[in-house]
C-alpha cells in the first residue's frame, strides 16, 4: 500500500472510529493532512472548538499563530504534516485522558510509519510526552534528539505562547532554528531533499444515498 493509500484508509478509519469516548461528542474527526511525504510531521494535541467544526487541524486561533511560525521557519502548510495525539475534540478541550491517547494511538503511528518523516515537531507538553515522557518543556523546547530513527524536537504549544506572552519569543526562536535542523537531520538520516507533492486533504463524504419517497 502506498503512503497516500494508507493515509487515506486511516482517514476513513478514524471518521466512524469507535474505540474511546471522545467519539460522543465529535461533530468531525481531524484525522490530519499534509502532503504524503512530508519530512517535516507537526503533533499537536486535539481538536478544538473549530477543528471539530471543519475536520481540520489548527484552524482555529492557535492556527493562525502556528502559519505565522511555519512563515518563521521558511514553510507553509503544503510542506508539512499536521496531525495530533486523539483525532476526535475533548469535550470543553480537556486533556486528552491516557485511555484516549492509547486508543487513539494507531492511527497517529500508522501515519507516522506511512509517512516517515525526518523530523516530528511535538506541539505542548501531551504530545511531547510520547516520546520524552516527565520531561519539563520548559528545559528541553527547541532540542532535537533521536528517537527511533527520526528525529524529534519538542515545541511548546501555539496556544501557550498565545495566552501567555512570555513564551512567544521561545516559540519564534525555536521555529526559526528548524531549517538548520532539518538540513542536519537529512544529513544524519542520508536523506536528500524531496520535491513537494501531493496534500493530503480530509476524505471526501461517501456519496449521499438517494432519499426513497416510500
Ligand atoms: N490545538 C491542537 O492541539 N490541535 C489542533 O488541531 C488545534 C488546536
Ligand atoms: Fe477513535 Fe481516536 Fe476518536 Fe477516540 S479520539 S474515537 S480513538 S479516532
Amino acid at each position: 500500500m502506498s503512503a497516500v493509500e494508507t493515509l487515506d484508509r486511516i482517514a476513513r478509519e478514524v471518521s466512524v472510529c469507535t474505540k474511546c469516548v471522545l467519539h460522543e461528542s465529535r461533530k468531525k474527526a481531524v484525522t490530519g493532512e499534509g502532503p504524503a511525504d512530508a519530512e517535516i510531521m507537526f503533533i499537536g494535541e486535539g481538536p478544538g472548538f473549530h477543528e471539530n467544526e471543519q475536520g481540520r487541524p489548527f484552524v482555529g486561533a492557535s492556527g493562525k499563530f502556528l502559519d505565522q511560525l511555519l512563515e518563521q521557519a521558511g514553510l507553509t502548510r503544503a510542506d508539512v504534516f499536521i496531525a495530533n495525539v486523539v483525532k476526535c475534540r475533548p469535550p470543553a478541550n480537556r486533556d486528552p485522558q491516557p485511555e484516549e491517547l492509547l486508543a487513539c494511538s494507531e492511527y497517529l503511528d500508522g501515519q507516522i510509519e506511512a509517512i516517515n518523516p525526518s523530523i516530528i515537531v511535538t506541539l505542548g507538553r501531551v504530545s511531547m510526552s510520547k516520546y520524552v515522557p516527565g520531561a519539563k518543556i520548559t528545559s528541553i523546547h527547541g532540542q532535537m534528539r533521536q528517537i527511533n530513527g527520526r528525529f524529534v524536537i519538542p515545541m511548546y504549544h501555539p496556544a501557550a505562547a498565545l495566552h501567555q506572552p512570555a513564551l512567544r519569543p521561545s516559540i519564534l526562536a525555536d521555529f526559526a532554528k528548524l531549517p538548520d535542523q532539518l538540513n542536519e537531520a537529512r544529513a544524519a538520516l542520508g536523506r536528500p531533499m524531496v520535491e513537494k507533492k501531493k496534500i493530503m486533504l480530509p476524505p471526501k463524504p461517501e456519496k449521499p444515498q438517494q432519499l426513497s419517497l416510500f
